[in-house]
């Protein structure tokens, strides 16, 4: 196969998508089993993280380990890339070496660099613009639970960042419906908006946004480098917070989604995030599920 990279949903077609889903299930039930393979053995992937994680580090360590293959963590506190070498020669020089790199970082456009000088596969593991393995996960936890999410209403309350992105573009891929309230200020970017086509609605009514839902997501008010953002951010935010009197709005079947991590309290209530609506530790053990399908997708098909 011609090298591939996951920067966006929009690099999979829906097709390879749904088909990508549909694998994460079947190596989950393989994985439980103890009939897993090691389709990665002696594979390595290098993973850059220019901000900090627990869920999508351990997801892919877990991930290349149990393939058979190993992972490397690196941060700029501990390689040259924190000392200034060029994103562009730290690319070359990796992808001489392992076989495929995720990369978290700030900027889009940096990760955009990285795999323009890759000659490996190249997995945006989290950017200011999108967060697109969250969303094989979130995709997958809804499948496994309610079927396809085709023509199906999801509410996004709260910031329109990464994760609000990559939900604009999920809705135009797999053709659900995306109704989006955020405060004034903090709406999703334009151009990815654009995207979105007729799936996506934008308001500030997360009444409206959640009325009849049949998945709600919210994620922090202030997302990693925002932090000093976060007093203003809290007086913005404060009334599209997830209470269960806005959840009981939506569907009586409805999900709650959230990426993690979770401030209770803020951006959802401890009432809904533990409540039988939320499935977040489901769509949390998910990123492991979904990023086999995702490193067997780039590497071995
Ligand atoms: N949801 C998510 O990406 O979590 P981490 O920041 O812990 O990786
Ligand atoms: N929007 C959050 C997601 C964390 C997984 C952030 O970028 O910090």
């Amino acid at each position: 196969m011609a090298l591939r990279h996951f920067l966006t949903l929009l690099d999979l077609s829906p097709e390879e998508l749904h088909t990508l889903i549909k694998r994460a299930i079947e190596l989950k039930s393989r994985h439980a089993a103890g009939t897993g393979s090691e389709p990665l053995k002696n594979k390595v992937l290098g993973m850059i993280f220019e901000k900090s994680s627990t869920r999508t580090r351990v997801s892919f360590e877990t991930a290349m380990y149990q393939f058979g293959g190993h992972a490397i963590f690196l941060s700029p506190q501990d390689t040259q890339l924190g000392r200034g070498e060029p994103i562009e020669d730290t690319a070359r020089v990796l992808s001489r070496m392992v076989d495929c790199i995720m990369m978290r970082t700030h900027a889009h456009d940096r990760l955009e660099k990285f795999a323009a000088y890759s000659q490996v596969p190249v997995i945006n593991a989290l950017t200011d613009l999108c967060h697109p393995c969250q969303l094989l996960a979130d995709i997958q936890t809804f499948v496994e639970l309610r079927g396809s999410l085709q023509g199906k209403k999801v509410a996004w309350i709260g910031d329109g960042n990464n994760m609000c992105h990559s939900y604009i573009l999920a809705a135009h891929q797999l053709d659900f419906q995306l109704v989006i309230a955020s405060p004034p200020g903090y709406e999703p970017q334009p151009d990815v908006l654009k995207r979105g086509g007729s799936q996506v609605t934008l308001n500030h009514d997360p009444v409206e946004a959640v009325t009849a839902a049949d998945l709600v997501c919210t994620d922090v008010w202030a997302s990693m480098g925002q932090e000093q953002e976060q007093a203003k951010r809290i007086e913005a935010f404060r009334s599209y917070q997830v209470d269960l009197k806005l959840m009981s709005k939506a569907k009586p079947d409805a999900l709650f989604m959230h990426c993690l991590p979770a401030h209770r309290g803020e951006e959802v209530t401890a009432e809904v995030i533990d409540s039988p609506y939320s499935v977040v530790w489901q769509e949390a053990e998910n990123r492991l599920h979904s990023q086999k399908a995702l490193l067997e997708f780039l590497l071995v098909t």
